[in-house]
This record gives C-alpha cells, sequence and structure tokens, in this order.
C-alpha cells in the first residue's frame, strides 16, 4: 500500500496538547526530570504556559508574560513566527529529497552560502544539531587541522555539556562528578592576556576557544582583548574559535558579536538564533585550510558528520529565519532596543545601592547587584547570601515573574547578574514593561521589611528543609531554566 491510500489517523497534537497539559508537572515528576518540576513548584513558575507568539507566553489563566530568556536564546526572531513557520510547512508539503546521504542537500547549499556572505572572509561551513555538538565539531577540525591535542578555554566559559564541550566548560558546577575530561584543555583567566600567551607559548594548542560575551554572567571583554588574543594565536600558529552560539545572528546588534571589536576568527560557531527555535540547528563557519585537513580525501569523505545535521527542516528553518533577520532589519532594532534598555537600566544605578552595573551589546544584557552598604540592608542581604550565595537575585527574578510577568533568568550559579536575552522583536512598550518592572522590584528589593525579604526567608525555609532547588537554581542545567 503506498502512503497516499494509507487511512490518515495521524494525531491531532494541538488536541493531544489540550487534554494532557494540566498532567505535565505529574508526567515530567513520573518519567523526566521531577527536580525541575520541583524547583518550579518551588518558585512558583508552574503556571502552565500555553501559547507563545513573538517575545510573549500566555499561561493557563490567559496571562501575558514577556519572554526575556528566549528558550535561552533561540527565538530570536520570536516565537512561532509565521515566515518560519511557513517555510517548514512548505518542506512537509513539498516531498523533498531529504537525507539521502548518498547526495548532497541543495538547502543546506543555500543555507552555507547565505551564512558565508555574512562573513565574507570564511569559506566553509560544517553543519550540526546543536550547540555543543558544534563545539565537539570544531575541537576536532582544530585538532586535526593543526596536528595539535591543546585547547585554551576560559574562567567561566560555557560551552555545552557533552564530555568534549564539558572539558572547556569554566565552572566546577557542570564538571564535578564527571573527570576526567578530554586531557591538554588549560584554562585562562577571561580578559587576561598574558595568561593566554604563557598557555599558547608550548605551542602545542590547537585552539583557543572563546565566547565574546560570556553568558555566564554577561562578562564583557575588555578593550581591545579580543584583537590581542586573535594576535596572540596567529603568532603562536593557534586557532582562534569563536563561540558564538549565544552571541551571534545579530543578538548583540551585529550579525557576530566579534565584529564589535574587528576581529576575524578562524572558525565562528553558530546555532540557537538560527534555528529560529524549532528545529535544532548549528554550524561552523571557518576557513578553507582547516575543513580541507578534515576532508582531505575521498575516503574521508564522511569521517565527521551526524546523520539528521543537514535535514531540511533544519536548513529551512536557517534559510527562513536569515530572511526574517534581513527583512525586519532585526540586527538593528536588536542594537537599538538594546541600547534603549542599556542607558534606562544604567541609569537606576545611582538610585538603588544594591544595583551594581548594567552592562551588555544589543539585547544580550547583564544586571549586576552586590552588596549594600547600609547597616539596614546588609543584615537581611547578608542573612539570605550566608544561606546560599546568588539567592538575592531570585528575590528579583521571582517577583519579576509573579507581579510583572516577566520571565527571566539569572546569569550563572552563585551569580548576581541577572540576563536578559529577549527576542530581537522587542518593541518601545515591552522596553517601557521591562524597565518599569525591575524599577518596581528593586525599590521593593531596597525595603526592609518587605515581600522581598519575606520570599527569601520562605526560600531558605524550603532549602532547610532539603528542598536543594533554591540552592541550585540559576546553576545546573538539568535543574533550572538559569542556564544558558
Ligand atoms: C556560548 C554557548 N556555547 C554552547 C552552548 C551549548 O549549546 P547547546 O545547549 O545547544 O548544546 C551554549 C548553550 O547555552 C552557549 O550559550
Amino acid at each position: 500500500m503506498t502512503h497516499e491510500l494509507a487511512p490518515r489517523i495521524a494525531p491531532d497534537i494541538s488536541t493531544l496538547f489540550a487534554e494532557r497539559e494540566a498532567d505535565r508537572y505529574d508526567m515530567h515528576s513520573r518519567h523526566l526530570n521531577e527536580q525541575m518540576v520541583r524547583v518550579l513548584r518551588t518558585i512558583g513558575y508552574d503556571v502552565q504556559f500555553r501559547r507563545g507568539t513573538g517575545p510573549y507566553l500566555f499561561d493557563a489563566a490567559g496571562e501575558r508574560y514577556l519572554d526575556l530568556l528566549s528558550g535561552f536564546g533561540v527565538f530570536g526572531i520570536g516565537r512561532n513566527h509565521p515566515v518560519l513557520r511557513d517555510a517548514l510547512k512548505d518542506v512537509l508539503d513539498s516531498d523533498l529529497p531529504n537525507l539521502v546521504q548518498l547526495d548532497v542537500s541543495t538547502l543546506a547549499g543555500i543555507l552555507a552560502e547565505r551564512l558565508l556572505a555574512h562573513v565574507p572572509y570564511l569559506d566553509k561551513v560544517f553543519f550540526a544539531n546543536s550547540g555543543a555538538e558544534a563545539v565537539e565539531a570544531a575541537i576536532k577540525f582544530a585538532r586535526t587541522a593543526t596536528g595539535r591535542p591543546g585547547l585554551v578555554f576560559c574562567d567561566h566559559a560555557f560551552h555545552g555539556l557533552t564530555n568534549g564541550a564539558l572539558s572547556l566548560n569554566g565552572d566546577a558546577v557542570f564538571r564535578d562528578g564527571f573527570e576526567p575530561l578530554l586531557p591538554d584543555c588549560v584554562r585562562v583567566p577571561f580578559n587576561d592576556l598574558a595568561a593566554l600567551e604563557r598557555a599558547l607559548a608550548s605551542r602545542r594548542v590547537a585552539a583557543f576557544v572563546v565566547e565574546p560575551i560570556q553568558g555566564k554572567g554577561v562578562n564583557m571583554p575588555a578593550p581591545g582583548y579580543l584583537q590581542a588574543a586573535a594576535e596572540l594565536c596567529r603568532r603562536h600558529g593557534t586557532l582562534l574559535v569563536a563561540d558564538e552560539i549565544q552571541t551571534g545572528l545579530g543578538r548583540t546588534g551585529r550579525f557576530l558579536a566579534v565584529e564589535h571589536w574587528n576581529v576575524e576568527p578562524d572558525m565562528v560557531l553558530l546555532s540557537k538564533s538560527l534555528s529560529g527555535g524549532h528545529v535544532p540547528s548549528s554550524a561552523v563557519l571557518m576557513r578553507r585550510h582547516i575543513f580541507e585537513k578534515m576532508f582531505d580525501r575521498m575516503d574521508r569523505a564522511v569521517v565527521h558528520g551526524s546523520t539528521f545535521a543537514k535535514n531540511d527542516l533544519a536548513m529551512a528553518a536557517g534559510i527562513a529565519t536569515l530572511d526574517v533577520i534581513e527583512q525586519e532589519r532585526l540586527i538593528d532594532r536588536a542594537a537599538r532596543m538594546g541600547d534603549r534598555l542599556l542607558r534606562e537600566l544604567t541609569a537606576m544605578v545611582p538610585r538603588y545601592e544594591m544595583l551594581r552595573e548594567v552592562r551588555g551589546k544589543g539585547l544580550m544584557i547583564g544586571i549586576e547587584f552586590g552588596a549594600p552598604a547600609s547597616l539596614r540592608l546588609k543584615a537581611s542581604w547578608s542573612v539570605v547570601e550566608t544561606a546560599s550565595k546568588g539567592l538575592f537575585c531570585q528575590l528579583i527574578t521571582i517577583p519579576l515573574f509573579k507581579e510583572h510577568k516577566i520571565l527571566c533568568q539569572v546569569a550563572g550559579h552563585a551569580s548576581h547578574t541577572i540576563k536578559l536575552i529577549p527576542a530581537f522583536v522587542i518593541t518601545d512598550d515591552d522596553c517601557d514593561w521591562i524597565v518599569r518592572a525591575f524599577d518596581e522590584t528593586i525599590a521593593g528589593s531596597h525595603r526592609v521589611p518587605g515581600a522581598v525579604w519575606s520570599l527569601g526567608k520562605t526560600l531558605i525555609g524550603h532549602a532547610a528543609r532539603g528542598r536543594k532547588p533554591v540552592r541550585t537554581f540559576g546553576s545546573a542545567r538539568q535543574e533550572t531554566p538559569a542556564n544558558t
């Protein structure tokens, strides 16, 4: 029987979703990650999101939320963008010759051409399925291209959680319990050129892998750091790999974040926004000589690869995403909205003693808090922070969520920085919403006694009763959305 004649009993996914959505927490407790459910229930985020569009989410009660987390940064063009939806439907309706494997993909050719047009000094593209998989590929490309084993990475770096990528992770919380990882990986402090030079001097280092702006903490490169690092790499025969998985495709107000500092890496890693959020996808852009060292003979044509990497849905999602970014001028928009948010949030710093700094580029913004000077706040801060370092930020993010319907994350384990990575499509009204919500919430945190500090006591109570999520929220990936 051909598939045209088969009876059509396809599941109606939206009906299935509607029928079972109320069970989601129970299903996850039973069959998936119970700790995640405990986290959500403890902090009151179990609101049963039902719908997403653009930068907004809607819960079971019909409340609209402004999503400043955007699925860890994947919904650059917004959720469920109609152009992306049409592109994906078109693929499904077209009976394309997907994943023939003993052919080459037309859509992959188009997407590679389109990506390289934005990065003209690079020549070749390798596609993969996720950020971590792009990092794994970069490690292999760098080692085989240079014939060297070494890899240098930075303190606080986050490049993914597979074994190779984890070997380049600068945070013990992620590494503990999984070592030994890859040998010959050397950690250097971010922004420390002398340490980088010492590490590269061995001339055994294949690649320096670095996020132009670190996702954990939203740490900015010091002026001149990335250019000088690129020069050091060139001098020592090391490849510079820019992990732009989070920063790339317009998030920082340029197609690549490295453009802010006029740096041309040897490899650039892209993912997150590339997929439009709907189909896992990643790309490694690189110089020709690196690519050709890996694929140097016909019998090595498949020496590295991944079955689903160039699948038509992912490639079409990438093409449609680039179209939307170009047609809606979303890179300019990210720059404009980001400048506005940076300016208006920074203007609050002198008014609030616990608000230390606002930093970032485009729509990747870190809002950092720190210990107060006044006695009246000092005692409360110290109770909360002694119970769990970084807990103060949860006292900001939870009221932002509950009272202002803003979803955002803490920028890492024990961090005092809240990170904003919204969709590039946010509007001036959304910026007003963000600024007003932060202003009111931060003002509330400067009142003692007050609701914010009572929340602190409640969370500490949960932690004391062994409900670990309070401590780990913002740290372990499996347990928390506070992690990219
Ligand atoms: C800079 C960076 N690199 C790599 C990754 C890993 O990507 P994935 O979670 O798709 O494996 C992330 C994810 O947060 C990231 O932010």
